[in-house]
């Protein structure tokens, strides 16, 4: 996968892994997750963090591992306090809505923070077969920060899209940090083992075009520059959900390697408007994954045809939902084990 990315090559298959590959649908995760007292102990503990990594790839022998963390330890590690509540997700406290919200933000020690991460990913290193690939991650700066200023998941997230928007010089500031811790935290993460990096930018899509430009391409064109100071090969990935066509634009703006595609993309648009120049990843949608059988196996071999003429890593268009059952992810990567390309 990092020559795919590195060089531009097709494979004979594509790499596969599945965002959210890690989680509450398997029951050895559940197991693990029910013995520690909350979800940040367990992203702060390597030894179980490095042993729900591995689950999936001994489950599904998938080609990546991507560290067990989570993009919302960047606001923890700033200060805020951030808890999960079964079934309602994250929440943060106290939330950042002003300048002086921004400064009481601790920006010193955010390294020290966030080392157990990198514990995980040397851990993880150690026993990974040497072909297979480690991810690490990071959320995207917009994304990031629409938790911190909502204090949690929200369906429109007016609070930080109107703050944004209205006083766009001091939301800056905001993202300006972010951008600058999220360079140091991938930076470590690469010293540590990583062999690619993937941008988590979930909520890209509520941007229109100049927002979109200056909170999502600006900020992820500077991390993916600042990583490349220290590491000039790292592969990096970024996953703009809901970007649509500006992901032309994004693309060519920010550097990166790769894009993870949604579901609403169509592999035909994306092999002729990104493919010659960027490694696409995607984009089964997660649903079709919860139905199994033979819809999954048609959706699969759509998309493996239609990306076949161009770098592709097979992914999903969104992470794993909880309702998953694992028969139909070992199902899935059956399929794209034993797909070859007709023909070429
Ligand atoms: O295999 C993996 O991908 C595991 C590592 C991982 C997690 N979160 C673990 C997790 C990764 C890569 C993430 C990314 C993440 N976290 C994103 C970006 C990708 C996406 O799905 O859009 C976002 C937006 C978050 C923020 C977040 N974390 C939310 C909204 C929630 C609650 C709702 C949910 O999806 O579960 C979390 C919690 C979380 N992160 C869990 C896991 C396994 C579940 C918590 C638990 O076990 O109690």
């Amino acid at each position: 996968m990092v020559e795919m990315l590195t060089n531009h090559q097709t494979q004979p298959r594509p790499p596969m892994w599945f965002m959210r590959q890690a989680g509450r649908y398997l029951p050895e995760y559940r197991k693990i997750r029910s013995d520690v007292p909350n979800f940040l102990s367990l992203c702060y503990t390597p030894d179980l963090a490095a042993e729900v990594t591995l689950q999936p790839i001994r489950r599904f022998d998938l080609d990546a591992a991507i560290v067990f963390a989570d993009i919302l330890l960047i606001p923890d590690a700033l200060g805020q306090t951030v808890t999960y509540v079964e079934g309602e997700g994250p929440r943060l406290a106290p939330v950042v809505r002003s300048i002086s919200d921004v400064e009481r933000l601790q920006r010193r020690g955010v390294s020290d923070h966030l080392k157990p991460v990198y514990s995980t990913l040397s851990q993880v290193r150690s026993s990974l077969p040497s072909d297979k690939t480690l991810i690490g991650f990071a959320g995207a700066p917009w994304t990031v920060a629409v938790y911190m200023v909502e204090g949690g998941s929200s369906s429109q997230f007016m609070a930080a899209r109107s703050w944004s928007a209205s006083r766009p010089d001091e939301f800056a500031e905001l993202i300006e940090l972010l951008v600058v811790a999220t360079i140091d935290y991938v930076d470590q993460q690469v010293a540590a083992g990583a062999d690619v990096i993937q941008l988590f930018d979930t909520w890209a899509g509520l941007l229109p075009p100049p927002g979109f430009q200056r909170w999502c391409v600006e900020p992820v064109a500077k991390i993916v520059r600042g990583l490349r100071v220290r590491h000039p090969d790292i592969p990096v990935i970024a996953f703009p959900r809901g970007a649509g066509t500006m992901l032309h634009k994004y693309d060519q703006a920010t550097g990166v390697n790769g894009i993870s595609l949604d579901p609403t993309i169509t592999p035909e648009w994306a092999c002729e408007v990104l493919g010659r120049s960027t490694v696409l990843q995607g984009n089964l949608d997660p649903a079709v994954l919860v139905a199994g059988g033979e819809v999954l196996e048609q959706e699969a071999h759509r998309i493996l045809e239609a990306f076949a003429a161009t770098p592709h890593v097979f992914n999903l268009g969104h992470g794993i939902v909880p309702e998953t059952p694992p028969d139909n992810v070992a199902q899935l990567s059956e399929i794209v084990r034993s797909w070859q390309r007709s023909g070429r």
